[in-house]
């Protein structure tokens, strides 16, 4: 049994994705005296902060017990680390991964890898041609709710699927009154903006798993909210779309529906919720929770419901339990690929998948663009 260290760059340490879940989640795993691998041995990350700002990089570094920093990144990718994590804002992602694969590194980054298919596969096919192992964030399937809807589709609870339904969004405040939760940059083309490109990275592999592999989009976007005040307090204008609702054909004829935006208030489970409709039963999820209903257990509503005093649609539901233990699903996305790197365990999402998320959004903004339905290729590396 040996302890052996990996050296991880998290690029974007400073930002919200890179504090809390990147470098927490490697920092936990190193406290606890690194992951277990399959031969007894335990692999310990290092990590080397990267952020643009000497100031707060220097800053987070002290504050979690002195770790390595840089404001170089040219620096740290001719450095001994082995991972590329890239969680900066989503604009110049692509040149900022090719450098680290120039540089020899494994790459693992955050969605959307690219901002458009063609440069996704290119990193994808660049990483492989290089021998390298690459991955891009997919959490969502970890979180409880959706793992447990993942668990009922594929336990055959739910029959022949028919629909799967995504209804996601929350109100994004515009800054004027009070500041907005999400970075002015998610509002700007040129630095990575749209909420489609941002969401259809994890809506494409969620339908792909939990129903069946996407064939074809019809989409239609809107900027609900064309002026937005920034973190400074100046005023900009929104570029990029903040609603996105889609139609999709399924292979096996199923129907899918997003219905995805920034600006709407939510009287729902959560701010994301997914239903998909099967012939021996339905299931619903949130991100925490999920709710099955069999064909054998399923009320006539339409009189039901319409009879004084009605029918509680919630109550004839019934919740999945919790039989796993709950880990931070960002910290099982690093476990997985920790494994992959070091005991070459498959995995799964790896650039080509990150590319099938950045396609669906590409295609999306096509049908706007055209006013049509697009079919979706298969995309191989
Ligand atoms: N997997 C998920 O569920 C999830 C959730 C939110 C965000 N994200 C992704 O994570 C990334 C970061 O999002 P966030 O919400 O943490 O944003 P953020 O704005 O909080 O953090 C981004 C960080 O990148 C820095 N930065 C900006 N431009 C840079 C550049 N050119 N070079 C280096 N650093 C730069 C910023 O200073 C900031 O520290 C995005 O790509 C986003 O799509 C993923």
């Amino acid at each position: 049994m040996a302890t052996r260290r990996i050296g991880v760059i998290i690029n974007g340490a400073t930002g919200r994705m890179g504090t809390t879940q990147h470098m927490a989640n490697l920092l936990a795993i190193a406290g606890e005296g690194g992951l277990p691998l399959h031969n007894g041995d335990r692999l310990v990350p290092e990590l080397l902060l990267v952020g643009r700002d000497e100031e707060r990089i220097s800053a987070l570094a002290a504050a979690h017990g002195g770790l390595r920093w840089t404001a170089n990144l040219d620096e740290a990718l001719a450095g001994a680390e082995a991972i590329f994590m890239d969680c900066a804002a989503t604009g110049d992602r692509p040149a900022r991964v090719r450098a680290a694969i120039a540089a020899g590194k494994h790459i693992h980054i955050e969605k959307p890898t690219a901002p458009t298919v063609e440069e996704a596969m290119a990193l994808a096919r660049a990483a492989s041609a290089k021998g390298l192992k690459h991955g891009v964030i997919q959490d969502k399937l970890f979180l409880p709710g959706f793992a447990k809807l993942l668990f009922v589709k594929n336990a055959g609870f739910l029959g022949r699927i028919l629909s799967i339904r995504v209804d996601a969004g929350s109100w994004v405040f515009d800054g004027t009154v009070q500041p907005g939760q999400r970075p002015s940059w998610n509002y700007k083309k040129a630095e990575g903006g749209g909420l489609a490109l941002d969401m259809m990275a994890h809506w494409r592999y969620m339908i792909d798993r939990l129903a069946a592999p996407v064939t074809a989009v019809s989409a239609l976007m809107a900027t609900a909210i064309p002026e937005r005040v920034d973190e400074h307090g100046n005023r900009y204008i929104v570029d990029v779309e903040d609603t996105s609702h889609a139609l999709l054909q399924l292979q096996g004829g199923a129907v899918g529906i997003i219905s995805n935006t920034w600006a709407t208030r939510v009287r729902r489970e959560d701010t994301m919720v997914v239903q998909i409709d099967g012939t021996l039963g339905s299931a619903t999820a949130s991100r925490h929770r999920c709710f099955t209903q069999a064909a054998v257990n399923t009320p006539e509503a339409f009189f039901g419901g319409a009879r004084p005093g009605g029918m509680n649609f919630m109550e004839q539901w019934q919740e999945v339990p919790d039989t796993l233990p709950v880990t931070n699903p960002f910290r099982q996305c690093w476990e997985r690929f920790l494994r992959h790197v070091a005991e070459d365990a498959p995995y799964l999402p790896t650039l080509v998948e990150g590319a099938k998320a950045v396609q669906l959004a590409d295609l999306a903004y096509r049908s706007v663009a055209e006013r049509r339905w697009v079919d979706v290729p298969e995309l191989t590396l």
